[in-house]
């Protein structure tokens, strides 16, 4: 608690408080940087797939053909459709960042914009891979 002149406690702290996101007016920035880390921590849980995916071929015919019945079931699909929308989400986010390192895209327009095309982006790239596995026939339902 932070105190008075005179040294007495007081009820209301004299420093300013950090903004919290129920005080926080919504804006697509807010939204993508909180895309930003979501995502990267859902391509953690990517990584840690794809280290049981080579576990499983490491441990034989069985745990191999498990994990691929789990890859082929309506369950893996999803997982690994929400997987690859993060990823790409993930690395549109790392583009914007690389643009920002270039000293462009901070007025508010353009951070707009930006975020907005971050997020388009990542969604017509996983559309696009996955149409592409529909296509080649490696994934069917
Ligand atoms: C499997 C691959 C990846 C994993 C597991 C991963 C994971 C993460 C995680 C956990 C964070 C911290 C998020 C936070 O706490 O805010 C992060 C941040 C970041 N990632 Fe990734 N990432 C991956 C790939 C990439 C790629 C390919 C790019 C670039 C195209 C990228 C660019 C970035 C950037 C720029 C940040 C820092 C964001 C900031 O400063 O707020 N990442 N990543």
């Amino acid at each position: 608690m932070s105190q008075t002149a005179s040294g007495k406690p007081s009820p209301t702290p004299r420093r300013a408080l950090s903004p919290h996101l129920q005080v926080w007016r919504w804006h697509i920035t807010m939204f993508s940087s909180i895309m930003h880390r979501v995502t990267g921590f859902g391509s953690t849980v990517g990584l840690i797939m794809l280290v049981a995916w080579l576990v499983s071929l490491a441990l034989g015919h069985q745990a191999y053909a498990a994990f691929l019945t789990f890859a082929a079931s309506p369950l893996g699909l999803i997982v690994w459709f929400l997987l690859s929308l993060g990823g790409f989400v993930h690395l549109t986010g790392g583009v914007r960042h690389w643009i920002w390192d270039l000293g462009a895209g901070f007025t508010p327009k353009s951070a707009d914009q930006l975020a907005f095309w971050t997020m388009a982006a990542g969604l017509v790239l996983t559309l696009a891979f996955w149409a592409c596995l529909f296509a080649s026939g490696k994934v069917s339902l």
